[in-house]
């Protein structure tokens, strides 16, 4: 059966499971790939590249051409509660599903961000960069190794109110232990024989999926397929198989 079967449950629900990151320089690349995806994934995810130079306007279009994808805002916003909460503010109107803060800066913080939101998006929380290694922690005067300080970030985003945390598989069963009901959105993955790219610790659908992640990010697996919704259906197969 075809993963883009509308009518089979599993898959629709291993389909709003699959968020593909829209790492494209323009909106035109934006929206063709949202053409070709549509009906294949559930959720595609605007980074910094395309929103700083496209802005809200990228969103918008994506959105009103294609109402069946949801739209994940990563922005990764870290200042003050007054300015995020202006930031969430003005992303209300956006009609994303799902908007990123760093968690770094404590409970009362993320308390604020989901307050604003004002249950028009879910706030997601960046527990500790998969960038960041132990003797980066270090040097910016963390103390905890950096699987403790995803756990400690994960309990504030509990705690706070988010919907969910971003974070790697290799710390999504950890993370799991300390907030069960959270959102587990986890990027870094590859299905089994394809290029690891630039990330380091990688793992497949099937185990993330096993893991209690609960979203997949996957950029230039399909990004970069001939057959974007193929490679598309076959995620959403694999992540079917371990539902
Ligand atoms: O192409 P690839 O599948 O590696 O893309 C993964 C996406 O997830 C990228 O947009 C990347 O910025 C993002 N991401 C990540 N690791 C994190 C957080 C976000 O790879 N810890």
């Amino acid at each position: 059966m075809p993963a883009h079967d509308p009518t089979d449950p599993t898959l629709v629900r291993a389909r709003q499971r699959l968020i593909v990151a829209l790492d494209v320089p323009d909106a035109r690349a934006a929206l063709a790939a949202a053409r070709e995806l549509d009906g294949h994934v559930g959720m595609l995810k605007i980074g910094l590249q395309l929103f700083v130079a496209e802005g809200p306007a990228v969103v918008r279009a994506i959105r009103e051409a294609h109402p069946a994808l949801e739209i994940f805002l990563d922005l990764k916003l870290h200042d003050i509660p007054n300015t995020m909460r202006g930031a969430i503010r003005s992303a209300r109107e956006l009609g994303v599903r799902f908007l990123t803060v760093h968690a770094g800066s404590g409970t009362d913080h993320l308390r604020a961000c989901v307050e604003e939101a004002q249950g028009a998006l879910d706030i997601l929380a960046v527990t500790v960069l998969t960038s960041q290694d132990e003797a980066a922690c270090r040097e910016a005067g963390h103390t905890r190794a950096p699987q403790e300080l995803v756990a400690m970030r994960a309990a504030c985003a509990r705690d706070a109110g988010c919907a969910g945390v971003v974070c790697s598989g290799q710390e999504v069963a950890r993370v799991h232990e300390v907030a069960p009901s959270l959102f587990k959105v986890v990027p870094g993955i590859r299905p089994a024989g394809s290029a690891a790219d630039d990330q380091r610790r990688v793992m497949t659908p099937a185990r993330a999926i096993t893991s209690h992640a609960t979203h997949l990010v996957l950029g230039r697996p399909i990004m970069r397929a001939e057959d974007r919704p193929g490679a598309a259906d076959a995620i959403v197969r694999e992540i079917a198989g371990a539902l």
